[in-house]
């Protein structure tokens, strides 16, 4: 084959001979330097997905104050006095899906400490079963100012746009404490249903 006069020894006879071939090679390089760089990105994608996924994981909630079981002490059972009833604050930690606060008012219940017989210890939500303000003791019983729902000293409904009576809350004494295990109703209808915390 007749090559050129004008090459000189820098000739590449595959150059001559494959003329594509250059192409090709740079071609390879680039593939390669993509496989590099893709192999690069398993690595880069996968750690910023982590450092993604934590940042948004919901943390775990505490343990609520008063333990898991949701006793809280409210009072002294020396503290109540027969046929008065006696307004006491839950007090706890408030736990969201990101943060646990402690000493927060959980709510709010009247303590009635009977003495007929067999004293009696019962305790009412003071949320008002009708839109949630706080239900007032009254020369009759309780009030709740809002719409004005009157309730009896025992928590019954008597007129007012309360759809039922006072809520019932779990309470008991131990070591002379008064304990109660808060619970939240919905509000607005007849039916006493109890709402997840
Ligand atoms: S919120 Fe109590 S009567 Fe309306």
């Amino acid at each position: 084959m007749h090559r050129p006069e004008s090459c000189s020894g820098s000739f590449d006879s595959r150059v001559w001979k494959y003329p594509g071939m250059v192409d090709r090679r740079k071609a390879l390089k680039v593939v390669v330097g993509f496989a590099g760089a893709a192999a690069a990105g398993v690595v880069v994608f996968p750690a910023a997905a982590v450092v993604a996924s934590s940042a948004n994981a919901p943390r775990l909630p505490g343990r609520r104050a008063g333990g898991d079981d949701g006793w809280h002490p409210v009072a002294r059972w020396d503290d109540l006095v027969v046929a008065t009833p006696l307004q006491a604050h839950i007090i706890g930690a408030e736990v969201d899906a990101w943060n646990v606060s402690p000493d927060r008012r959980l709510g709010t219940v009247w303590l009635l400490r009977g003495g007929e017989g067999t004293e009696t210890l019962r305790a009412l939500s003071a949320v008002c079963p009708h839109l949630g303000c706080l239900i007032e003791h009254s020369a009759r019983g309780f009030v709740c100012p809002c719409h004005v729902s009157d309730f009896d000293a025992a928590g019954t409904a008597l007129r007012g746009p309360s759809p039922r009576s006072m809520d019932p809350i779990e309470s008991r004494v131990r070591d002379g404490e008064v304990e109660v295990r808060w619970a939240q109703f919905r509000l607005g209808g007849a039916d006493r249903i109890r709402e997840e915390s």
